[in-house]
């Protein structure tokens, strides 16, 4: 089974168009990580893609506040605005399809997804430190989680992680083979709001019979999502911060 492993879109319809287009042939299952709204100017269209081609769906922060399920006072400001603005965009059918999502952890054969961590889906897994005991928690050898919006993969199988190549500047993709020892955590990245200082969107490819991982960059059109969040009168920062990836 090939599989799109997607994650934080944020409403961003122009970063996952280009992440369908790129990766188009090349999976068979859509598995996404949450955060599909908050920042960006287009969250129904984006959950009409989601809920058209994902197999399974993990809630994200976003997702649950956006939902009303959570109050938004922990959110800073621009996030906070974003969420109402989202909320007064949705139609009632898409309001309750977010609220209904899973937490995660989701258990699948031979991998799990969760938004921040196996153990809460509002930990943020950064640094090394971060992921030190994160094997500890996980049910499966492979895990994906997304929620830093950074496109990391740690190889946990050792005394200490060991982080693995992921693309960069002006490189498309990374490809791993993954050893039937291996213990993995995988961040695909953010789809629409990439943070760590790459503009593109990011995504991953799981290939489960060939055993191959694939995390990869697609350029998108960040000044179509700017104009957006502009015409939409969203924080000028929130479309100003797309052009840096961060
Ligand atoms: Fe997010």
């Amino acid at each position: 089974m090939r599989r799109l492993i997607v994650s934080d879109i944020h409403g961003n319809l122009e970063a996952l168009e280009a992440v369908l287009r790129d990766a188009r042939g090349e999976w068979d299952q859509m598995i996404c990580l949450g955060d599909l709204v908050g920042y960006g100017a287009s969250p129904q269209q984006v959950i009409s893609i989601v809920r058209e081609h994902a197999a399974a769906v993990v809630r994200g922060n976003h997702d649950r506040v956006c939902a009303g399920l959570d109050d938004d006072d922990w959110f800073n400001a621009a996030a906070r605005l974003a969420v109402r603005w989202t909320r007064a965009a949705l139609d009632g059918e898409s309001l309750h399809w977010l609220s209904e999502l899973p937490t995660g952890p989701l258990y699948f054969e031979g991998f799990e997804i969760a938004h921040g961590a196996p153990y809460d889906e509002d930990e943020y897994l950064v640094s090394d430190d971060d992921v030190d005991y994160v094997a500890e928690t996980m049910e499966r050898p492979l895990c994906f989680v997304g929620h830093t919006h950074l496109q990391r993969v740690w190889d946990l199988s050792g005394v200490e992680p060991r982080r693995l190549s992921v693309p960069g500047t002006g490189e498309r993709e990374s490809r791993l083979t993954i050893g039937a020892e291996s213990v993995l955590l995988v961040n695909p990245g953010s789809v629409g709001q990439p943070r760590d200082r790459d503009a593109r969107a990011a995504y991953a490819l799981w290939d489960s019979d060939a055993r191959e991982l694939i995390l990869r960059r697609v350029e998108y059109d960040i000044a179509g999502a700017q104009r957006r969040i502009r015409e939409a009168g969203l924080p000028d920062f929130l479309a100003a911060r797309l052009a840096h990836g961060q």
